[in-house]
């Protein structure tokens, strides 16, 4: 099994090497202590994304079990000369945690004379090899990456003379890793970048709960070694000593809270060194990795009416498991 591998491949690194020993603790040394110190414990899905939980997340996104990947493509290829229509002529399109670039190349090519393509990603290496890639392919557009992270305020370049629309790209449902309070003050900041123009983007849908469960729980252990990615990094980078068969991977559907919420569960008592410190777990007692919140469409719509947006098209699949919305950017 996958999760196995992943353990072996880890088990002779001495990731306290890799660091020099004066360094300030990172982001992730400071989150994961907090996370360890508090209770309930959580962390932010941020940090599974590292190279290696990079590569697991593409392969999720190949699981039969995980729909959303292939549906959302699905929808945008199948109403990609209306979406292209909706944005007019020069529209400029901003992607926001624009990762490989391939979803917008479906809107790339429907469109008439894209007049700039803006993607936002917080990683300059892996967006510099998108875009290498992605002007190979497109000769004639002009790109224009932006290194910074979405979720805080963004100075993003004027719009170039004689451009139409401006046109926000969140595909992917990325946007249900967001608390709902999050999730109101990330599409309020994105509606100012982008007034007069609009927002394309992807939400999941609610649906039977067997369906969800199933995408979470992959038969092949994908989603279950994504998820304990989690702690086999932070044995590589901050030197953990994490004993990765000693957790459970966890997925499960809060229905009242429209939400699936991995976690990662300690299989029996047991304590953790980090910093100095050492933190207990409990059998049974979780780290809170994920939230993953499911929508309806109405739901969506009062959000981002909220948010000042006036909802435009929506669409989806025949099974009703994904949609794409036109949200119409304030004034
Ligand atoms: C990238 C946040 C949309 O929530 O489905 C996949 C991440 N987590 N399997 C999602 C994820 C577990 C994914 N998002």
């Amino acid at each position: 099994m996958l999760t196995r591998d992943l353990i072996s491949v880890e088990a002779g690194s001495d990731p306290a090497d890799s660091r020099p020993p004066d360094q300030a603790p990172s982001e992730f040394a400071c989150d994961l202590t907090a996370a360890l110190a508090s209770r309930p414990r959580s962390i932010s899905p941020k940090y599974f994304y590292d190279a290696v939980g990079s590569q697991l997340f593409d392969r999720i996104c190949e699981l039969p079990e995980y729909y959303p990947t292939r549906t959302e493509l699905r929808i945008l290829e199948s109403n990609a000369r209306e979406i292209a229509a909706q944005m007019g002529p020069h529209a400029e399109i901003v992607e926001f945690g624009a990762g490989s670039l391939r979803k917008v190349r479906l809107l790339l090519d429907a469109m008439k004379q894209p007049a700039r393509y803006l993607p936002i990603d917080i990683s300059a290496e892996h967006l510099s090899l998108s875009v290498v890639a992605l002007q190979r392919d497109y000769p004639g557009l002009q790109v224009q990456p932006v290194i910074a992270d979405y979720t805080q305020r963004l100075r993003l370049p004027a719009p170039l003379p004689g451009a139409g629309r401006r046109v926000g790209f969140f595909p992917g449902s990325t946007i249900g890793n967001f608390t709902p309070g999050e999730a109101l003050h990330f599409l309020r900041a994105a509606g100012q970048e982008l007034r007069g123009g609009a927002l394309l983007l992807g939400a999941d849908l609610v649906k039977d709960p067997a369906v969800l469960h199933a995408a979470y729980n992959d038969a092949q252990g994908v989603t279950a070694a994504f998820n304990l990615n989690l702690l086999a990094r932070a044995n590589r980078e901050l030197g953990t000593r994490f004993v990765l068969e000693q957790f459970d991977h966890s997925a499960f559907y809060n229905a009242p809270l429209q939400r699936i919420e991995m976690h990662l569960v300690s299989r029996l008592r047991q304590t953790v060194a980090f910093g100095g410190a050492s933190y207990e777990f409990d059998e049974g007692e979780a780290l809170h990795t994920e939230n993953s919140y499911k929508f309806t469409i109405a739901g969506l719509h009062a959000l981002a009416q909220r948010a000042g947006f006036r909802p435009g098209p929506v669409w989806t699949d025949p099974d009703r498991l994904f949609s794409v919305h036109w949200l119409h950017a304030p004034d």
